[in-house]
Order: structure tokens, then sequence, then C-alpha cells
């Protein structure tokens, strides 16, 4: 095994260096290949250096935008990073097909954000824990102003610190579970910071209480929630039913009622809901990093807020009411458009110019619709043509740069496929037949 001690230590060209000649049979190869995706720029190059530890090179993505987003009666371009052909053009289309019908409308239900500073305590008494907690509460706030002043002076704070007994689930396990507005930022390191100074606190005011002495309190840690179930926003999308898609082979109507079927199913069907809800995230995660945000802390969220019954299910849902069909969504959404990566890194920070430099409520309404967008395409084509033909055109490309073809060779083999789905295999064997000459 190839182990080394101060890695980190050394400057990039020497963990390069150790890397390819440890692990990489063409070290030029490799070296050149690694080079070329350092930026030019060397202070971009810094930047994003510093950004993690034991950087060696940069990973790109495509940052593509998706035009014609009509929500809450504003029009945005939204800055989409994915690797996954369909989703942009998916959520395009989905743009221009609701713009022309209102567009979407989104809502922010909540803002508030939770952290916990789990411990143990095995008092027999509970009640001297609860006015012990009830005693010290206030300092909660008032020792931790020096952390607070600038997001209460934006209008944010601690909004409350309960006292939570969960010694039903773990015996002496309790909580101090906190709630807060962390308003434009994402506030992972505000809560985190706060909770820190909250067991501070917390064990101070233990020592110094003598009932407690005997059962003394037992931190076992402080840490934000990524569970935001009251950082929700919901949009919607809504029109007559015979304004919905149809053609020679399904009427509006039809449409509709297989619409609402596919939805039933994903909200009944676990193994359905998570393919569903994997599209919706398609759209967000896209936005969600382009413009510098935690898709982690999305993720994780989002996927327990669709278990919140005990049952994975649907994000989305579908109704139709007096011949209206409405289509809405739920989610929840921590983010920042302040801090972080956000203001650090210079594609985020496009991202958000872009976006006409939203606060963070705005920017989960936008989210929010960029979900809805790119679950009605994805619901569309699978009721009706099925995704392998959009999906496997936009691939195709994918599979002739793969195959190293040529521009004039993409143009022929794009040509040959224009009415067909193109396989994988079938695409190589055309190629393969070009290119020994034979008409494709
Ligand atoms: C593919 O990335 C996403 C879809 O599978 C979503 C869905 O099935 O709803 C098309």
């Amino acid at each position: 095994m190839t182990k080394i001690k101060g890695f980190s230590k050394l400057n990039k060209e020497a963990r390069v260096d150790w890397v390819i000649s440890n692990y990489l049979q063409d070290p030029k190869k490799s070296l050149r290949l690694l080079k070329s995706y350092w930026h030019s720029d060397d202070d971009v190059q810094k930047l994003h250096d510093e950004f993690v530890e034991n950087t060696i090179t940069n990973f790109f993505m495509p940052f593509g935008v998706a035009p014609n987003f009509l929500i809450n009666g504003k029009d945005y371009c939204l800055p989409l990073v994915t690797e996954e052909s369909s989703v942009v053009a998916a959520m395009s289309k989905a743009a221009r097909f609701w713009s022309e019908r209102g567009g979407f409308h989104s809502q922010v239900i909540s803002t508030i954000k939770t952290g916990h500073v789990h411990f143990l305590w095995h008092g027999k008494e509970k009640e001297l824990l609860s006015h012990f907690f009830e005693k010290i509460k206030p300092l909660f706030f008032s020792q931790t102003e020096h952390l607070t002043k600038n997001m209460v002076a934006r209008g944010g704070g601690i909004v409350d610190v309960l006292l939570v007994d969960r010694s039903h689930l773990e015996p002496g396990y309790y909580q101090l579970k906190a709630t807060f507005e962390t308003c434009d930022s994402m506030g992972a390191n505000f809560i985190n910071s706060l909770l820190e100074e909250f067991i501070r606190i917390f064990l101070a005011e233990a020592e110094k209480s003598l009932d407690l002495i005997p059962n003394k309190i037992e931190i076992i840690m402080g840490i934000l929630s990524n569970y935001t179930p009251d950082c929700l926003v919901r949009c919607e999308a809504t029109c007559p039913v015979s304004y919905l898609p149809h053609d020679k082979n399904i009427s509006s109507a039809q449409f509709a009622a297989k619409f609402l079927k596919a939805i039933r199913i994903a909200e009944i069907e676990p193994y359905r809901a998570v393919t569903h809800n994997k599209g919706i995230m398609n759209g967000v995660d896209a936005l969600v990093i382009a413009t510098g945000n935690d898709f982690r802390a999305i993720e994780a969220g989002v996927h327990a807020f669709a278990a919140k019954t005990g049952t994975y299910s649907s994000l989305s849902h579908a109704e139709i009411n007096d011949d209206n069909f409405r289509f809405y969504m739920d989610i929840p959404l921590a983010l920042g458009t302040i801090g972080g990566l956000t203001t650090l890194h210079p594609m985020a920070k496009f991202s958000l110019q872009l976006l006409g430099k939203p606060d963070a409520r705005t920017l989960m309404m936008i989210i929010a619709a960029a979900g809805v967008s790119q679950n009605f395409s994805a619901i569309r084509s699978l009721i009706t043509t099925g995704i392998q033909k959009g999906h496997m055109k936009m691939h195709l490309l994918n599979i002739l740069n793969q195959l190293g073809a040529s521009d004039l060779e993409k143009e022929k083999i794009i040509a040959l496929f224009k009415n067909k789905v193109p396989s994988h295999s079938a695409v190589v064997k055309a190629f393969e037949e070009m290119k020994e000459g034979m008409q494709p």
C-alpha cells in the first residue's frame, strides 16, 4: 500500500507528481491532462485551489442556460450546471410551454432552520432539568449577542431554544432544539457557531447548579440539521385542461388524466417516487450548483422531506378542478445568496447576476420552479413518446465525442439518426461503417 505523510504540505506540482508516479501508467499523458485543466489565469486557479485541500486540478462541468422562465410574472434565464444531457433542453421546453400559460407561481411558506445540541442526562427527576433549562434559557440569547448582532440587524437571529425529551428513544437522550432565521445566508456557520456557544453556556451554568451536579450533563454534539421542513417553498403551474399538450395520438383531456395517474403512481409507489423526485432534483441541483449552494445539504433535506409520512413519496402533486389543471410542489430549500461559495466562486456570482441578484427567498422560488419545470417535461415525455427519443438524441453527441468523430462525421451521423432512436450500439456501428468508407 502506498502511504505518505504530510501530503497536504506538498506544493501542487509535488502533489501531482506523487499521484502520477504512484498510481498512473502514462506519466507524461496524465500530467498533460491534469495541466490542461488548470486555469490560465493564476489568480483564478489559486482561488479554486484554496476552496478545498489537496487539489491537483479542476473538474469541469457544463454551464448551460434555460431561457423563457416566467416566475411570478418576471422573466428569467436560468443558469444550469449539469452533466446530464436532456436536462437543459427539457427545462427550456417546459419553461416556454408554461410562459405561454401564465408561468410558474412560487411562494415562500417558511424560512426557519433548525439545529440541536444532543446530550445525555441521567437524572431521575425530569422537572429538575426543565426548571434548570427555563432558568438559563434567556442566556442563550443574551450571551450570544456578539455572534447574532449582525444577523439580528438583517432581521434574523435565534428564533427559539427548546428542551426536548427524547429519552423514550434512547435512555437519557435530550436535546436543545434551536430554531434560526438566517436571512440571505445559508447559515451553516452561523448556526453551528451558536450551537457550540450554547454548549459552553449550558455546561458553565450546569457547573453552577448544585441540583444538577450529581447527574452531570454529557454533551454528545451540537450541529445544524439539514432536514429543513420549515424552510419551505411552494411552486405551481395551472392552466385550463384544454391548454395542455395534445396531438393526433392524445387529446388534452387524455393527457391530463394520464398525467394525474403518473403523479398518483409516484405518490403511492416508492420505487417510482425516487426516480420521479430524481428528475425534480435534476433541475433543482443544476441551479443549486450554479449558484454556489450546497447540493448535498439540499439533496439530504429534500429526500427526508419526501419521506416525512414514513413512506417515501412524490414531491409534486396534480389535480383538476373545474376543468383547470393544477400541478404543484412543496420543497424544502435552505439556500444562501451571500456568503460561502455564492460570493467566492466567480461563476456562482455570475449566476446570481444573471438571475438579477435575488435574495434567498427569491432564489428559493426560482429553484422550486426549476424543479417543477423538469418534472413536467419528464412526465410529459414519459406518458407520450417515452424519454429515450429526446434523451438519446442529446446523448448521440456524447457518443460521437467519445468516438472522436470530426464535425463532418458528426453531421453525417446526426442526419442518419434524424428520425430514429439512436442506441449506443447503432451509433458505434454506423460510425465504424462510415470510417470503413461505407455509406452510412
Ligand atoms: C432522468 O434523469 C430523470 C427521469 O427519469 C425522471 C422521471 O422519470 O420522472 C426522466
